[in-house]
């Protein structure tokens, strides 16, 4: 259990978040699929990557952990070797969903599970594309979830259609597209963070985009590249929205990623009437990054509706959007968010029943949640329903509380970001 007092002063300097946790996986599974060696630099040490560092340790390649960074030793596209036990995936959506993509076209055959959520989140997703692939996936249970039995088989391209906004199925895809006889192209409803397509071109794959289509061709082999990984936007959005509630605050979040399908908050907290600006903007392999500058603006902040293709772009962001919200004044609608339910909790329920424990005035929908911009929250107990975001979201909540928030089940924070208490320590 952890107690947070609201903020007594306000939050200054300069602060850098951990490194972004979508590119760190992926900076894991490239280079294990690359020849040579992979450097990755500002790794996200948290409990979700470890678990894409230990699936490809147990599928044989040798990866050099050093407190400054990742050497992945990849030995080729083909190189992968069967592991002798399950593979643990923790927590990690996308190490369940993209590894997938990735064992379907092998040569042995891989039993693949994770933590309770994990076998709750569905797979149908995944499995239905891989099959048309000519996969052999199956859920054990029968029931879509993990724990996934994938017997690695010849793939062949397809043209799917995707019924949902998500990178996980993109990239699961075409990371098995890869492997397989001729093109392989996926089109989204909404454009979903692209890292992927991104950081495969850097390894040498022939991949696309346009519009909402990626296509990539069959490969002969990728080429190891040194990855930087910038700071997450998704870490970074607790001490932007830390620094839009406590009285008299300015901080600058440095170095944080800002690819354009994925900083939606950016966009919202404008919208909102939010301070902050982008300064330094620059482009490192690929990934557009910035130092974030937010000031306090919580007297200005005023209700939104965040509906339609903006929603893929801050999917993780809407429990501390919520949490905003709640803090404007007027109403703020979210829709087309139904993705929420299917987290690593259902974030709509989670933010239902716990934003109204601490005062707040919240209906959930189907697909998103409606917030009563009333100013303020009284502070109270609340559950983190075992999910990172749910936890860090009602931490920030906290500093701007009548009272103080008192946060069950906080370890969870782990999943992405370890050392938030401290870097919450160190502006408070
Ligand atoms: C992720 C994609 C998103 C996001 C998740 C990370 C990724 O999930 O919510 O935290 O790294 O590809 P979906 O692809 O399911 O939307």
């Amino acid at each position: 259990m952890k107690e947070i007092t609201p903020a007594s002063k306000p939050l200054k300097g300069e602060i850098y978040v951990p490194g972004d946790k979508s590119i760190s996986h992926r900076a894991i599974m490239f280079g294990s699929l690359s020849k040579g060696d992979t450097r990755i630099r500002n790794f996200l040490m948290a409990d979700d990557c470890l678990s894409t560092i230990d699936c490809f340790r147990k599928l044989g390649v040798q990866i050099d952990v050093s407190p400054d960074n990742i050497i992945v030793h990849g030995n080729g596209l083909h190189s992968l070797k069967a592991p002798t036990e399950t593979l643990y995936t923790g927590n990690s959506g996308t190490t369940t969903r993209l590894i997938s993509g990735i064992l379907a076209a092998q040569s042995f055959n891989t039993r693949l599970t994770g933590d309770a959520s994990i076998e709750k989140r569905p797979m149908k997703r995944i499995i239905t594309p891989l099959s048309l692939m000519g996969a052999d996936i199956k859920s054990e249970k029968d029931n879509g979830c993990a724990p996934l039995l994938i017997n690695g088989k010849k793939l062949n391209g397809i043209s799917y259609d995707s019924p949902v906004a998500s990178a996980q199925v993109k990239s699961s895809i075409l990371l098995a597209g890869l492997y397989a006889d001729g093109i392989t192209s996926v089109t989204e409803p909404a454009l979903s963070r692209n890292h992927t397509e991104l950081m495969l071109k850097g390894f040498g794959a022939d991949i696309t985009s346009e519009g909402l289509t990626a296509s990539i061709k069959p490969a002969k082999e990728l080429h190891a590249c040194d990855i930087n990984v910038p700071s997450d936007i998704s870490s970074a959005a607790y001490f932007i929205a830390a620094a839009l509630l406590v009285k008299d605050s300015e901080l600058i979040i440095k170095n944080t990623g800002i690819n354009p399908t994925r900083a939606g908050i950016i966009k919202a907290v404008k919208d909102m009437g939010g301070d902050i600006e982008l300064l330094n903007i620059r482009k490192e392999g690929g990934e557009e990054c910035a130092d974030i500058l937010v000031k306090y603006s919580k007297d200005k902040l005023h209700g939104i509706t965040l509906e339609g293709d903006i929603i893929p772009t801050l999917i993780d962001e809407i429990p501390m959007i919520a949490i905003l919200a709640a803090y404007a004044e007027g109403e703020t609608v979210i829709k087309d968010a139904a993705e929420l339910h299917v987290k690593e909790c259902d974030r709509i329920a989670a933010m239902d029943s716990e934003l109204k424990k601490i005062g707040g005035d919240i209906t959930a929908t189907e697909d998103g949640m409606i917030i009563n911009g009333t100013g303020h929250l009284s502070g109270g107990d609340i559950e983190s329903m075992n999910d990172h975001r749910i936890a860090m979201s009602f931490a920030i909540a906290a500093l701007a509380a009548d009272k103080n928030i008192r946060i069950e089940n906080d370890d969870c924070i782990t999943i992405s970001y370890p050392d938030f208490f401290d870097t919450l320590k160190n502006i408070l």
